[in-house]
């Protein structure tokens, strides 16, 4: 498999991580299974509140955790690094019993999982994996490889190259298309783009697609911090600086709902939408409120859904284990190395979402009401 872009990605990476930590691995030693869960508290980290899935990923942890008992320490850092670390060591000081925690950068909560480590107390790496420590017990996510191939795919399907069954499309290239990508210190971002690069690889190759600007490589492609205004400065600059000439983009692969909606706002500005010129092909991920009316209302291509009720539950599950000093149940025990060790991991399947899959996938699972997809927003 051609994994060309995400060991590109995964060199610039490492050269951000920091050297491994000492001191003695949790790993579920300290046994609390003689305690009653309202006697423990674990200890949720949270990145940001901006994007709603963290909300999501918060009250659901949060009220699973509650309705067995536990007290829960819920702790968002605005996507402040030194106030990630801070929450964290709070929660240490405090007496958390277990972690879970969704660093804003991966390399940057060393020193407060060696304490973690140090005080017996087990870390689950949320979504997104700490990377340089040997201090992180378990991890739980999506398979982001995986999701990255989805984006690319649905890059392909939304401009008819690829049918969704698989097979080839109608359409015929050139067609113009630019490349995004999410924050370069989440370790996921190498997993999205080097999945979504190796799918439109070989159409690059054989110049069916063109990426006008030339702009491909991962540093050129990141947007810090997954910042919808970032992703709206940077798709103004490339019409500007590529797309002066008349020629249009056909097609934008984004690794986040806001990116999108940065994205789109940036090509509406710019008179894409109105008259005869059609808005690019753009993709998404997180099936944020506001991304899913765009998809309805044909302006976003596509999302990945990825279910934070579900991912929640996994988070529970090898809290509760680790409390009753076992080892949580892994599905992974071979991709997430974290550039100390590999990190046992559960992943989930998630989903693609076109239109059409709208009702099926996101309102008859409940995740949102038909009138919240009408209305563009949450109602809670
Ligand atoms: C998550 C994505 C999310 C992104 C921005 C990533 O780590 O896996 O679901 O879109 O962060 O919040």
């Amino acid at each position: 498999m051609g994994r060309k872009f995400l060991i590109a990605l995964g060199g610039a990476m490492l050269t951000l991580s920091m050297a491994a930590c000492s001191g003695g691995g949790a790993g579920g030693s300290g046994d609390k299974s003689g305690e009653k869960p309202s006697d423990l508290t674990i200890g949720v980290s949270m990145p940001t509140q901006v994007s709603e899935r963290w909300i999501a990923d918060g009250n659901a942890v949060k009220s699973k955790l509650e309705a067995k008992g536990y007290k829960v320490d819920l702790q968002y850092a605005g996507d402040d690094i030194p106030t990630q670390s801070q929450q964290v060591d709070q929660m240490i000081t405090q007496g958390a019993d277990v972690l879970i925690i969704a660093a804003i950068d991966g390399t940057a909560l060393n020193s407060q999982l060696q304490a973690a480590a140090a005080a017996k107390i087990p870390v689950i790496s949320y979504d997104r994996l700490i990377r340089g420590s040997k201090d992180v017990d378990f991890y739980v996510s999506f398979d982001n490889y995986k999701v990255g191939v989805a984006q690319g795919t649905a890059l392909l399907v939304g401009l008819g190259l690829l049918n969704k069954d698989g097979s080839k499309g109608t359409a015929k290239g050139p067609l113009n298309i630019e490349i995004f990508a999410g924050s370069l210190d989440d370790n996921n971002t190498q997993y999205f783009y080097g999945g979504a690069m190796d799918t439109l690889k070989p159409f690059i190759d054989d110049g069916t697609l063109i990426v006008k600007s030339k702009q491909t490589t991962p540093e050129q492609a990141a947007i810090l911090r997954w910042q919808q205004e970032t992703a709206q400065k940077r798709m103004e600059n490339l019409l500007t600086s590529s797309y002066n000439d008349g020629s249009k983009v056909d097609g934008v692969l984004s690794p986040y709902d806001g990116i999108s909606r940065g994205i789109i706002t940036a090509l509406q500005n710019a008179g894409y939408g109105s008259g005869a010129k059609k808005l690019p092909v753009v993709t998404g991920q997180d099936a944020e409120i506001a991304s899913i009316k765009l998809i309805n209302d044909g302006v976003q291509g596509s999302t990945v859904f990825k279910d934070t009720r579900l991912l929640a539950d996994q988070a529970v599950n090898a809290a509760e284990a680790f409390l009753q000093k076992k080892e949580p149940q892994a599905n992974d025990t071979k991709t997430y190395n974290n550039g100390v060790k590999v990190v046992p991991a559960y992943l989930l399947p998630f989903a693609t979402v076109y239109k059409d899959d709208i009702k099926a996938t996101l309102i008859d699972s409940g995740y949102w009401t038909a009138e919240e997809v009408a209305a563009g927003q949450a109602k809670k």
